[in-house]
């Protein structure tokens, strides 16, 4: 039986079913791309991997990338974990805490990734959701004048990883310059590249003025018509696109355990200029 592709009716997303995470056909990680290109966002539920089949699964969308911290929660380097889980006061995870803004992951680097997949293993009884916010829309739906100010112009990302707005930002964390308007190469569609977590300023535009337009496209990118909410529950697969997404995280309780792998898909395509 092949997979069924059902639109979660938000500005983004499908949930993906009559689908066995552990055994995917090469029908099915065609199906799954062409799901992934078209809504960004796809969602597997009641599924239960091992982190090797995690790996297996999302080498389905492209290389998985090395974890950058380790975590003893895995014993794979490719495996990034996200949780507070604790022992002796030690956080095991990464990202363990409370809210996060929108942002893209790995934004501040030169190459950043075409994707990742979260696959949910313990989740709080409220909060922790996570929000996706569809770039493409976000573009589409600008007015033309702002089109043609953001035509050909280049934004700063940077990472600073306690700040969560772009006014707390130091100034001295890696960084990278991107175009502000990106296309995705398998669509040719135009996304939005910015975010309020780690784009610093556009270049070319003085400081006032580019804090004003991206407060405008901040306010723009998170508004909730282009926003899909994803409650999480245990044995989801996430995956998306982090080039024509940006994602944020809302508060929970740090009284409950949240535990979530992650693998990073790398991008084979040429860098963006
Ligand atoms: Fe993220």
């Amino acid at each position: 039986m092949s997979l069924t592709v059902t639109p979660t009716g938000a500005a983004l997303g499908a949930f993906i079913t009559d689908i066995d995470a552990r055994q995917i056909s090469p029908e099915d990680a065609k199906a799954l791309n062409d799901a992934y290109l078209k809504y960004h966002v796809i969602v597997l539920r009641d599924q239960n991997l091992s982190d090797e089949q995690l790996v297996r699964f999302g080498e389905c969308f492209g290389h998985i990338e090395k974890a950058r911290f380790i975590s003893p929660l895995t014993n794979r380097d490719d495996i990034m974990v996200i949780s507070n889980i604790r022992e002796d006061g030690k956080v095991l995870g990464q990202l363990p805490d409370g809210e996060m803004s929108f942002h893209f992951d790995r934004i501040h680097q030169a190459k950043p990734c075409r994707g990742a997949a979260l696959h949910c293993k313990e989740t709080p009884m409220a909060g922790g959701d996570t929000c996706f916010s569809n770039m493409a829309l976000a573009y589409e739906t600008l007015p033309e004048a702002t089109k043609q100010k953001l035509a050909g112009k280049f934004a700063v990302n940077s990472f600073t990883y306690t700040a969560t707005t772009r006014a707390m930002k130091d100034g001295n964390g890696p960084r990278a310059t991107h175009p502000i308007v990106r296309t995705i190469p398998e669509t040719g569609k135009k996304a939005l590249y910015l975010c309020r977590l780690m784009t610093d300023r556009i270049e070319g535009m003085d400081i006032a003025e580019s804090n004003a337009l991206l407060d405008e496209l901040c306010d723009h990118i998170e508004s909730p018509r282009f926003i899909y909410q994803h409650k999480w529950r245990v044995g989801d697969i996430l995956v998306w696109d982090n080039r024509c997404t940006c994602h944020a995280r809302t508060d929970f309780s740090s009284e409950e355990r949240r535990l979530m792998k992650r693998v990073t898909i790398g991008d084979n395509a040429l860098p963006m200029h």
